[in-house]
């Protein structure tokens, strides 16, 4: 009986460590790549995204600074953070980002993200947004 809950335990510690070892999103290599493809042709420099709204995404700082009007990302709640919520299309179509529809404000023109994309940013906000 005691071998038996021994090893229940060590199985159950090793699926826990799988499970996070799995979902583990690093900034640098999963997540700003994604901002790379399809955010700083606007939110960087004098792009449309960066004068407008002042969001540059060009590092950690710039993503975590945020908009004119404060930080887009709340550290373990994505459903509180308007950086998830513009790219998985939750808000009104106009503010939706990248910009891909004709109701959107930006003259220019994306398109959406990826559902794995999506899940990235989702998951990097969950485990805290950390800069790893
Ligand atoms: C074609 C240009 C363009 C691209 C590409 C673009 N944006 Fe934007 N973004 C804008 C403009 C313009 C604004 C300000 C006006 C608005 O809210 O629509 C903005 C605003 C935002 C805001 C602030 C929204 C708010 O009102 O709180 C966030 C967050 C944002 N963008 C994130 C992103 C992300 C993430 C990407 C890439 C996945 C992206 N943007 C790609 C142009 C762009």
């Amino acid at each position: 009986m005691k071998t038996l809950t021994i090893s229940l335990l060590f199985v159950a510690t090793a699926v826990l460590l799988a499970a996070c070892g799995r979902n583990d999103v690093s900034f640098a290599d999963d997540v700003q790549p994604i901002f790379d493809r399809y955010c700083i042709s606007c939110h960087a420099g004098t792009g449309e995204g960066a004068e407008v709204s002042a969001y540059v995404m060009t590092d950690y700082n710039g993503v975590m600074t945020g908009t004119s009007y404060g930080p887009v990302v709340v550290a373990g709640s994505r459903m509180s953070s308007s950086l998830y919520l513009v790219v998985a299309g939750k808000t009104a179509p106009e503010i939706r980002m990248p910009p891909h529809n004709d109701e959107s404000f930006a003259e220019g023109r994306g398109v959406m993200l990826s559902a794995d994309a999506i899940e990235t940013i989702g998951l990097w906000i969950d485990q805290g947004a950390r800069n790893n």
